[in-house]
């Protein structure tokens, strides 16, 4: 559905920032893309939306390619982002106006509005908080209302762009929980994030290092396959325990010193 074909990208000549980029992205699919500060995840992002065009390749969503200025619109419409600061992303005064004001810009007929307002904050679990206005929300339930906007707007794929980075625990879980409703209901995920104890839930794993595709496949087959700390990554905390919980013999080791180290350093 959303492919790459050996895309490159630079902002400034001579300094590739992405080099020979190839995969295709499935409707449905639940895909994480990881690597370390810097690596290229938002620019890859912006690419998939044609916010930026490749140097060389191409990148085709549907069959509309993202260099075709006829074909953006549309492929915007389609793909919808969620990023990183919540308090950017509030442009009314709100929760009502922030989920019509998107609809409007997409000249929805009002008839249809309500219901699509409804349903997107149900979504969401915001439908309490229709007249609220944005200092009266939680950094996790503004980041929801951004949500909220974009599942309004019907698209099939919603990019989050390290979308809970700034949240607090509650407010991550609160997120992620969303990200796993919204696809189960169909949607293509495509979650950006630099945390490994995000992408577990993930069906597929992108790695990008040193401006190449380093790693697509099995979120778990990453974690024991690839040498993670090497990408300036951390394994997640359920995958490091499995693993020394297996290091240690006999099994009657110190099993609950184990799990209480690794906590602390978590
Ligand atoms: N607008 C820009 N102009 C010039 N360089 C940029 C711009 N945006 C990002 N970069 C550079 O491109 C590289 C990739 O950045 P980015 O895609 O933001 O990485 P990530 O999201 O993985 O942290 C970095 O070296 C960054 O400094
Ligand atoms: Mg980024």
């Amino acid at each position: 559905m959303l492919t790459f074909d050996q895309v490159h990208f630079y902002y400034k000549k001579g300094q590739p920032v992405l080099e020979d980029i190839s995969f295709t992205i499935n409707a449905g699919e639940f895909v994480a893309i990881v690597g370390a500060n810097g690596s290229g995840k938002s620019t890859i992002a912006k690419l998939m939306d044609g916010l930026l065009l490749p140097r060389k390749g191409s990148i085709q969503f549907k069959g509309l390619d993202t260099a075709n200025p006829a074909e953006l619109s549309e492929i915007h419409q389609q793909i919808g982002f969620v990023f990183q600061n919540p308090e950017d992303q509030f442009i009314t005064t709100t929760v009502m106006d922030e989920v019509l004001f998107g609809l409007e810009n997409i000249r929805v007929p009002r008839e249809e509005m309500h219901s699509r307002l409804e349903h997107a904050l149900q979504a969401v679990h915001m439908e309490d908080y229709l007249d609220a206005m944005p200092h009266q929300l939680s950094g996790g339930q503004k980041q929801r209302v951004a949500i909220a906007a974009i599942v309004a707007m019907r698209p099939q794929v919603i990019i989050f762009d390290e979308a809970t980075s700034m949240l607090d625990p509650q407010g991550r879980q609160q997120v992620l929980a969303i990200m796993q409703e919204l696809h189960r209901q169909g949607l293509t995920i495509i979650q950006i994030t630099h945390h490994m104890e995000e992408v577990l839930s993930a069906e597929r794993l992108l790695l990008l290092h040193q401006g190449r595709l380093e790693f697509d496949g099995d979120p778990l087959a990453f974690f024991e396959t690839m040498p993670v700390a090497d990408y300036q990554l951390q394994l997640p905390f359920a995958v490091r325990i499995h693993a020394l919980l297996h290091s240690v013999a006999p099994p009657t080791a110190d099993w609950k010193g184990i799990i209480r180290s690794q906590w602390s350093t978590n």
